[in-house]
């Protein structure tokens, strides 16, 4: 997509980020949960995750915030404006991550957020609006298969329903840890923010796809994020012995299954061109009972996640896949039962934030992507509560969710020293 031509750029606040600092304390706390092979596991309410948030309450007292957390967990950590009063720029991101992840998705705006309000309290910046870091709780899915949980709960947008099917691997449903903090389906709105006190949210994250490299470009400013369908699927079929039950006569559940998954692929790659959506699906976790090698597959339970960037061709998309499951059953003679996780319309960002971005990049002459996300994020939940906004910095060879993740410090500091321009500018104007 081609950057509109704007007007004349205005200055930028003058004041830097410290790159050492922000660099050193983006490796400290990608050291918590670091494996074998450099990557990062910090799964929702996990002791790494916890050991995670300590380390970030830790900076942000050292930076003399003013530090609030959530039923939940989400950490709010702000810097009063003049006034001290009025609605906050909030930014930031998350800490936790998937199984065996990177050092950068999420961790890196939550990062970011802290360089840039440290730095603007050090430098004493005139700021009219208060600004405040904040880090949400189990913006991953890998746990419980529920995204952006905690930024969901601050736009009251958890409803009961979504908690139904939501269980961990080792069977621990979320229903039961949300009770622990005294959440429950009857207060679920309870952790809803005030949309009055908030001004705007902004977030830097890394894009983790591979649009930004292959056009040479630092900054990605996002339009709209893609939002997920997901769902479990049980196939039921029937558990036998493997030497005696001749091939006509099984209900082999992962042969049902394997059909499933490459229906999966092929409806999706229908309407994969971005003028048809960019319609993507992943069947991305799977559980075979009884899963051993001389009886027959009884049962399969498959998460379905299937994203676009229109509401209408994931409809279309998920429809299409439901039927066709549907009749692989029915021809195999199985039982589909398909439980719902959560289904999700594509989010627009705050138009005029995304001017104020382009403008921005053009005062550093930074060129810039205007582009649409098809990662989610917690700013999709953010925006529905208030004008929110996203820079997207590159992901080497757009790889995310892997080890191998990886994004330039320099790249890194660039989107920082832009977020604080961004930041001082939306917490000093009218938006
Ligand atoms: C978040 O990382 C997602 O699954 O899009
Ligand atoms: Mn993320
Ligand atoms: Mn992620």
């Amino acid at each position: 997509m081609k950057s509109p031509t704007r007007q004349a750029p205005s200055a930028t606040s003058g004041v830097v980020i410290d790159k050492r600092r922000l660099l050193r304390d983006l490796n400290a706390i990608s050291r918590i949960g670091i494996g074998d092979h450099g990557g990062v596991t910090r799964l929702v309410f996990s002791i790494k995750e916890l050991r995670s948030r300590q380390l970030l309450i830790h900076l942000m007292r050292q930076a003399g915030l003013t530090i609030h957390i959530d039923r939940i967990g989400n950490i709010f950590g702000r810097l009063n404006g003049e006034s001290g009063r009025g609605p906050a720029v909030l930014v930031g991101s998350h800490l936790d991550t998937v199984l065996h992840g990177g050092k950068f998705d999420g961790t890196m705006g939550v990062m970011a957020a802290v360089e840039v309000v440290r730095t603007l309290k050090e430098n004493k910046v005139k700021l009219s609006s208060p600004v405040e870091v904040v880090s949400f709780v189990g913006e991953e899915s890998s746990r419980f298969g529920y995204s952006t949980l905690g930024s969901s709960l601050v736009a009251g947008e958890v409803r009961g329903g979504d908690l139904n099917n939501a269980v961990d691997a080792q069977g621990t449903k979320l229903e039961d840890v949300l009770a622990s903090m005294g959440i429950h389906r009857r207060n679920l709105r309870s952790l809803r923010r005030d949309p009055s006190t908030v001004k705007a949210y902004l977030e830097l994250h890394i894009e983790q796809g591979p649009i930004l490299e292959a056009k040479k470009k630092p900054i990605g400013v996002v339009t709209s994020i893609a939002a997920p369908t997901r769902f479990k699927l049980l196939l039921t079929g029937q558990a036998d012995h493997s030497g005696t039950t001749p091939m006509e006569m099984r209900k082999d559940a992962l042969v049902a299954a394997s059909e499933v998954i490459v229906a999966v692929e092929a409806i999706c790659r229908r309407y994969s061109r971005m003028e048809k959506g960019r319609v993507v699906g992943t069947v991305g976790a799977m559980k075979i009972e009884p899963g051993v090698i001389n009886a027959i597959p009884g049962r399969a339970e498959l998460s379905i996640d299937i994203r676009s960037i229109t509401a209408a061709s994931k409809k279309r998309a998920v429809r299409l896949v439901q039927r066709r499951i549907h009749d692989i059953a029915r021809r195999r003679e199985i039982r589909a039962d398909i439980l719902p996780i959560r289904e999700e319309d594509p989010v627009p960002l705050d138009t005029r934030l995304v001017h104020l971005l382009q403008e921005c990049c053009e005062t550093r002459s930074i060129p810039y992507e205007v582009m649409p996300s098809g990662a989610g994020h917690d700013a999709m939940q953010m925006a529905k509560i208030a004008p929110a906004a996203m820079l997207f910095i590159p992901s080497r060879r757009g790889i995310s969710h892997s080890p191998l993740e990886w994004s330039d410090p320099e790249d890194i500091c660039r989107g920082t020293q832009l977020l604080l321009d961004v930041i001082v500018r939306i917490a000093n104007e009218k938006i």
